[in-house]
C-alpha cells in the first residue's frame, strides 16, 4: 500500500486555479523532492498533506485512508523558517514534539515516568542533530542551521509516518547545507519516515531523494495563469527503493546504474526547466 496516494486533486482559490489532475502514489519510505517554479503550488500541497488545507476536488490518501480534516501527528513538518518556538527552550521545544504525539491519547500528558523517558530520549536526539550542551538555550541564541537542526529534532520527536519539508534548509549557508544533508540522511536512513521535500535546489533534490517529482503548469501565459493549475510533469527515479536495498546484502550498484542493471540516468537536472515567475 501506499503511503501517499493523489487522486485527481485540484485545489482552487475562487476562479483560481493552483493545481489541477495532481494524481500520484509514493510509496512508504520513500524521499520525495517536489521541485516547480515559485508559486506552482508547492506549500500549498503540502498544507493539504499536512490537513491545513483541504482539495477542491479529488482526494487524498495517507496509508489507504481519506486524510483526516486537521494535523495529528502521524504528520510532522518543519518549514523554512519559524518551525520551532522562541519561547521555549531547545529541551522543551523538542519535548514539545513529543507532548504533541501524546495529548491524542491521554489529557494528562505526562506521569513523571514517562516525562522523564521522553526527556532522555529528546536529549539523546539533540545529541544526534549535534546539539548537544545548547539544551536550555534560547532559539534565539541559535545560528540558522542550529534552529534547523531543532526543528527537526522536534519532528522526529513527535514520531511521525511522514515528514514535511517545506525548503527547510534553503535560507542556509551552502557548507552548513551540506551538513544537515549528511544529517537528513542519516535521520531517513534510521527511522521508517517518508519524506516530502519542497525545494528549489536541484542539487539537494537529487542528492537526498529516491524520487524527484516537479509541479508545473501546462500553459504559462499571464493571461492563462490562474486558468491553468499546476501538475506533475516530471517524476524521476532516482535510485531503487531504501527496503530493496535493506533487503540486499549486495553493496551499492556503481554510480549510473540501479540495483536491476538497468542504465540509469543520474538525475538529468538540466531536464528539469524550473522557471521563476515573474
Ligand atoms: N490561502 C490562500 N488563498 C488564496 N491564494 C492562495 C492561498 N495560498 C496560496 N495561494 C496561491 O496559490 C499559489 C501557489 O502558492 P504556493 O505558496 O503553494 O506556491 P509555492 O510553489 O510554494 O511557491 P514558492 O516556491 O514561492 O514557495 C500562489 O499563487 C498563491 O498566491
Ligand atoms: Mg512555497
Amino acid at each position: 500500500m501506499s503511503a501517499i496516494r493523489f487522486d485527481d486533486v485540484w485545489k482552487e482559490y475562487g476562479d483560481h486555479i493552483v493545481l489541477e489532475r495532481v494524481t500520484m502514489e509514493v510509496e512508504p519510505r520513500a524521499f520525495i523532492a517536489l521541485v516547480g517554479p515559485s508559486g506552482c503550488g508547492k506549500t500549498t500541497l503540502l498544507r493539504m498533506l499536512l490537513g491545513e488545507e483541504q482539495p477542491s476536488r479529488g482526494q487524498i490518501l495517507v496509508d489507504g485512508k481519506p486524510l483526516l480534516a486537521e494535523p495529528d501527528a502521524d504528520r510532522g513538518v518543519v518549514f523554512q523558517r519559524y518551525s520551532v518556538f522562541p519561547h521555549l527552550t531547545v529541551l522543551q521545544n523538542v519535548m514539545l514534539g513529543r507532548e504533541f504525539r501524546d495529548a491524542k491519547f491521554s489529557a494528562r500528558l505526562f506521569g513523571a515516568a514517562r516525562r522523564a523517558a521522553a526527556a532522555d530520549e529528546a536529549m539523546k536526539l539533540l545529541a544526534e542533530v549535534g546539539l548537544a550542551g545548547q539544551e536550555s538555550k534560547y532559539p534565539s541564541a541559535l545560528s540558522g542551521g542550529m534552529q534547523q537542526r531543532l526543528a527537526l529534532a522536534q519532528a522526529i520527536m513527535r514520531g511521525p509516518k511522514i515528514l514535511l519539508l517545506d525548503e527547510p534548509f534553503g535560507a542556509l549557508d551552502p557548507g552548513i547545507r551540506a551538513d544537515i544533508h549528511v544529517l537528513m540522511k542519516r535521520l531517513w536512513n534510521e527511522t521508517h519516515l517518508t519524506v516530502v521535500m519542497v525545494t528549489h535546489d536541484l542539487s539537494e533534490a537529487f542528492g537526498l531523494a529516491t524520487r524527484v517529482i516537479a509541479l508545473e503548469r501546462s500553459r504559462n501565459r499571464p493571461e492563462e495563469r490562474e486558468r491553468y493549475g499546476a501538475t506533475v510533469s516530471r517524476d524521476l527515479e532516482i535510485f531503487p527503493r531504501r527496503r530493496a536495498e535493506l533487503r540486499s546484502s549486495v553493496q551499492p550498484a556503481p554510480a549510473g546504474t540501479t540495483r536491476s542493471g538497468k542504465e540509469h540516468q543520474p538525475g538529468r537536472p538540466g531536464a528539469l526547466v524550473l522557471k521563476e515567475q515573474p
